[in-house]
């Protein structure tokens, strides 16, 4: 049995599946993919997770404005990683992400596994992506004159929280209006009823969107992707014209770096969420012209122009605002409040950032909710997962089921979740299968030596080790209850695995000789 665990699907067969799926044109250079990876990456990280990681929350000290350390610290240990994703990714050109470069170089039960915890980063981080989006929609509707009662655009913790520390701060208007949403609630079985529609709503249009079918163009990519770049380099350059130095140094609210490295580094796991996406890249494999050079150009020039950015940004918002207030979930519109400056143009400037967060967001979630349902086609093609999951709508020819499905349980959690519990569960699921594609690459060059790789990590196993040190010591930054969710998570997998996956995968049934059409094509089992 254990090595049947491994078995392993060959690259012909991988070539196969994605001929079936119909030729793909190999159109994009290295500079469409690292836009694609940009347009994958910027979302609510930067835009909503920030104010939690400078300011911190009650199981954890805030970075302070040493928030830019985080940033380079979290950049390092993603481009340890993003190596390792690159040999993948320029050894194995097949889209389909980490899953199928486990499936074709290291085993199907590692394949499961990572596919499995790709569901966290994809369909959980999403749940992220439309809490954030759903903040900066309200900012963004306000300018028109309209607003939501609280308790129809937040959550049942955040509102709980704001109420308990509303005496403290009675004059803050977040913590004012959040608190409302305790305080007006209707009830239902005695119990307050609050949740987050607008987040819901966009889940709802994306998923009907997609079932439809979109055509993913690059042009549309790349005119996002320079939208994005835009509204941040607009809220830079407005913030340099409000910077106060002061902020930085301010003695009374600890200097730059209040809690020391504790805060940085814990403020490291939490806006790691920012650099969830480069690895997307990765999916393009197959639209690449030349993906043994392009893959790892794109993956890692992603990498970097949101490295600068985000560097940027956590420079200025903690030098327009005193740091302590910029622990919402809107932490740019926050900064902009508290700013000293022209109030019309801090007034437009707040439009401006809220429309085009909702863009990139938006863009981010489309991109995601998109990916899911494709891991899920692949996985259940593979037998993985039940045969519904690859059921292709007859007029629209999108993966209609899995589509839905992403898009249910998005929906419902959003409903209802806490952005920092749902960031934090993204952030160790995805730091997990870095984790694991970092082993990945150690595990083949000593199986497989001769494989050829079009590019190579340098000084392997040193890279790939430090790149699991690094996630290691970001996962075991975040907290106690994130640790029991994923490893029940992980639990849920392997039963799910062990009753289903492992019964019906057809690579095994194949190898066994018992039900798959001979193809022609070898597999090999055994790493
Ligand atoms: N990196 C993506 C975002 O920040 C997940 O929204």
């Amino acid at each position: 049995m254990a090595s049947s665990l491994f078995v392993r699907k060959s690259l012909a067969d991988c070539e196969a599946d994605a001929e079936r799926r119909g030729g793909l044109k190999r159109s994009l250079n290295k500079w469409h993919l690292t836009a694609l990876g940009v347009g994958a990456t910027i979302g609510a990280g930067i835009f909503a997770t920030t104010g939690t990681a400078i300011v911190g929350d009650p199981s954890r000290p805030g970075a302070g404005p040493a928030i830019v350390f985080s940033f380079l610290l979290t950049a390092v240990a993603c481009g340890f990683a993003a190596l390792c994703y690159a040999e993948f990714a320029a050894m194995v050109p097949i889209s389909g992400s980490a899953y199928t470069y486990a499936y074709a170089s290291i085993g199907e039960f590692v394949a499961w596994i990572i596919g499995w915890d790709l569901i966290i980063e994809y369909a959980v981080g999403n749940i992220g992506v439309a809490i954030g989006w759903a903040g900066y929609f309200r900012e963004l509707i306000g300018h028109f004159g309209l607003d939501l009662p609280a308790w129809l655009a937040t959550d049942y913790r955040t509102a709980h929280d704001a109420f308990r520390t509303l005496a403290a701060t009675p004059n803050d208007p977040v913590t004012q209006y959040m608190a409302s949403a305790w305080a007006h609630a209707p009830h239902i079985f005695g119990l307050p009823f609050i949740i987050n529609l607008p987040a819901v709503a966009v889940v709802a249009l994306i998923t009907i969107i997609l079932v439809i079918g979109i055509k993913e163009s690059a042009d549309t990519n790349n005119a996002m992707v320079l939208l994005k770049i835009g509204i941040i380099l607009f809220f830079i350059a407005v913030g340099l014209i409000l910077i106060k130095p002061h902020n930085w140094t301010d003695a009374s609210s600890g200097g730059f770096a209040p809690n020391g490295f504790a805060g940085i580094s814990a403020a490291a796991a939490i806006i790691f969420f920012s650099y969830i996406g480069f690895d997307a890249v990765s999916t393009a494999a197959e639209e690449s012209r030349n993906p043994a050079k392009d893959m790892p150009f794109g993956i890692i020039m992603s990498l970097v122009v949101c490295t600068v950015l985000y560097i940027a940004i956590s420079i200025v918002m903690t030098g327009v605002a005193p740091w302590k207030m910029l622990g919402t979930p809107e932490p740019m519109i926050t900064a902009l409040q508290y700013a000293s400056g022209p109030p019309g143009l801090l007034n437009a400037s707040r439009f401006i950032v809220a429309l085009g967060a909702v863009i990139a967001m938006g863009s981010v979630l489309l991109v995601f909710q998109l990916g899911q349902p494709r891991i899920f086609f692949s996985m259940a093609r593979d037998g993985l997962l039940p045969p519904v999951m690859a059921k292709v709508h007859p007029k629209y020819k999108t993966p209609y089921v899995g589509t839905i499905l992403t898009g249910v349980f998005v929906a419902s959690f959003s409903a209802f979740a806490n952005i920092a519990e749902v960031v934090d569960l993204t952030n160790i699921g995805t730091l997990f299968a870095f984790v694991l594609v970092s082993a990945g690459v150690i595990v083949l060059r000593h199986k497989e030596p001769d494989r050829p790789r079009p590019f190579r990590v340098p000084f392997v196993p040193i890279t790939p080790l430090i790149s699991i040190a690094a996630c290691a010591y970001l996962m075991l930054q975040l907290p106690g209850v994130t640790w029991m969710r994923f490893v029940a998570w992980l639990i849920l997998g392997l039963v799910f695995y062990f009753f289903y996956g492992y019964r019906h995968s057809a690579l095994r049934r194949q190898s066994l000789g018992m039900t798959r059409v001979a193809t022609g094509e070898s597999t090999s089992s055994g790493v």
